[in-house]
């Protein structure tokens, strides 16, 4: 409310001139003035409105002034309304002590001067606008005492709620670093630690006051800890991004591979920044990869030894091929050749001789040369094809071979068969273990030295066992392990034939001498074969 406001003086009086000139006397107030010509029409006014002051008149018809202002003193609204008297009657002090008792606060006789009257209704109409002021006032401080207080009350509530959710996210920070497998660290600015989860003290089993601070490094691998020291230094003073790998010491004094991580939670000075950061086992996953990285490099390497015993042994094949071709040609040469020279030669002489008896000595010789010629073809196709193999089966074969191959080398062989009435094998199959009793001999009679060998052939069960023995100064390691480099085709070609039939090849010294064991399994061969003979 603004001090010009203007408050209700309300002015009762029975007679409507006197109304007129107070009216005429209060005007200059510029308050609101409101007449009543009777005491029933003011208190109609007094309970619609609010008045500052009231001017009655105290002799009136009906009720008087005394009635009127008792009944109006009786309504708490109007507990302090300022009652002014004016009465040209009745001037006694006792009259004006009835009128005080009723409520009045002054008492103005006639006749009323003007400017006394103006000056005492203009004091309490000043004094209840300041009354208004002061209450509207008090309102406004209530009200926004209250609003405060609700203010005040809704921040202690959010607070409340704020404490609780920390409390609750403080719950599951605790739980999450006492169960994490991984060990959860922080550090202060300068890089040493002031806190480490449970799962580090558990795994090394250090006590608190050994591990904060920079007593952790203590239970790092000594090779890892200046590198770790060196690179950690480095990220604190740089504030970046930390990463490294180390191996830590258990409990037992094992060690193990972690890998550490820590991000900075920057402050404005270096000192005021913090790390927080996870150290997790990468020791698992750190053995894979290296067993990974090892089996790679152990088979890249088996695949260029493997590639180099091929290249080796395909350039020994076809150096093989020419020596044998070379080797036909020669004999075709030296022997055929000379034998159907020396039959051409003879028979040529035939037409030459006079006598029949020169004739007949010639055509035998020439008959001969032809033989010999003809044993030398059968020998050196049988060699390269043993025909019996295929007529009478493996073991004819190979005891004709070992005939053969004893006149030749000179060396005591023997053939020893399980059981006796070998069955048949698929000609395949019987290729195979003739190609290799071959080149076994051919092996013992280049290499060995030895005076004796001895071919075995059984059958065990659903397995054919061959093995071959002489009693020379044995083999070198190498070639007992098949080490690339030190087999030939001979060796390589029979392991190669073994393992077409899903068998096996072992060399050995057996001191002395060497033996050669083949097993080829040969139950789904004989099946075969009977089926294909059905
Ligand atoms: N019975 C044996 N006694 C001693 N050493 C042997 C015997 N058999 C093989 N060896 C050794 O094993 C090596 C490899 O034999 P392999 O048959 O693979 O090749 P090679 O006989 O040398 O040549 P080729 O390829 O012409 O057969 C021989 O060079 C020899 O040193
Ligand atoms: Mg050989």
């Amino acid at each position: 409310m603004s001090p010009k406001e203007r408050v209700n003086i309300l002015m009762v009086d029975d007679q409507p001139a006197k109304l007129l000139s107070y009216e005429a006397i209060l005007g200059e107030l510029d308050e609101n003035l409101v007449k009543a010509t009777s005491g029933k029409e003011a208190l109609e006014y007094l309970l619609k409105s609010d008045v500052a002051v009231v001017l009655m008149d105290v002799s009136m018809p009906e009720i008087d002034g005394f009635e009127l202002a008792s009944m109006i003193r009786q309504h708490p609204r109007f507990h302090r309304t300022a009652i002014i008297f004016i009465s040209a009657v009745h001037l006694t002090d006792l009259d004006r002590l009835k009128g005080y008792e009723r409520g009045a606060v002054d008492y103005i006789s006639v006749p009323v001067i003007p400017e006394l009257l103006r000056a005492k209704v203009s004091a309490f109409a000043e004094l209840h606008r300041k009354a208004l002021q002061l209450s509207n006032l008090n309102r406004q401080l209530e009200q926004r005492v209250a609003e405060r207080t609700q203010e005040l009350e809704n921040k202690a509530q959010a607070l409340e709620l704020l404490n609780l959710q920390l409390n609750q996210k403080n719950d599951q920070l605790a739980a999450i670093l006492q169960t994490a497998p991984d060990i959860i660290f922080s550090s202060r600015g300068d890089g040493s630690r002031d806190f480490l989860s449970a799962s580090f003290f558990e795994y090394t089993g250090a006590t608190p006051e050994s591990a904060m601070g920079f007593g952790w490094m203590n239970y790092v691998h000594s090779e890892d800890r200046e590198k770790i020291k060196t690179h950690w230094a480095q990220c604190i003073q740089r504030r970046q991004d930390y990463e490294a790998e180390y191996r830590i010491r258990n409990r037992t004094g094992e060690y193990r591979w972690f890998r550490a991580r820590a991000v900075p939670l920057r402050g404005e000075e270096l000192q005021s920044s913090r790390w927080y950061g996870t150290c997790s086992d990468i020791q698992d996953s750190k053995l894979l990869e290296q067993s990974i990285r090892e089996n790679s490099t152990t088979l890249e390497k088996l695949v260029e030894e493997r590639t180099e015993a091929l290249r080796h042994l395909s350039s020994r094949l076809m150096r093989m091929q020419d020596e044998e071709r070379r080797r036909i040609a020669r004999e075709l040469h030296d022997s055929l050749g000379q034998e159907l020279a020396a039959a051409k030669m003879t028979v040529d002489g035939i037409v030459s001789q006079s006598s029949s008896a020169s004739k007949d000595q010639c055509a035998l010789e020439a008959s001969g040369s032809i033989d010999r010629a003809l044993q030398q073809v059968r020998t050196m196709s049988h060699l390269l094809h043993p025909p019996l193999l295929d007529e009478v089966g493996l073991v004819s074969a190979l005891r004709w071979y070992l005939d053969g191959m004893m006149k030749r080398s000179g060396i005591q062989t023997s053939l020893d068969v399980q059981p006796s009435e070998f069955p048949r094998l698929t000609p395949q199959c019987e290729t195979a273990i003739f190609r290799i009793v071959q080149e076994a001999l051919t092996n013992v009679f280049r290499h060995s030295e030895a005076s004796q060998s001895r071919v075995s052939l059984a059958r065990h069960e659903n397995n054919v066992l061959v093995e071959i023995r002489d009693n020379g100064k044995g083999m070198d390691e190498g070639v007992t392990k098949f080490r690339p480099g030190t087999v030939g085709v001979g060796i390589g070609g029979m392991r190669q034939r073994v393992e077409e039939f899903g068998g096996k090849l072992r060399l050995s010294n057996a001191s002395p001498g060497t033996v050669v064991e083949v097993v080829i399994p040969v139950e789904h061969q004989a099946r075969e074969r009977v089926l294909a003979t059905a």
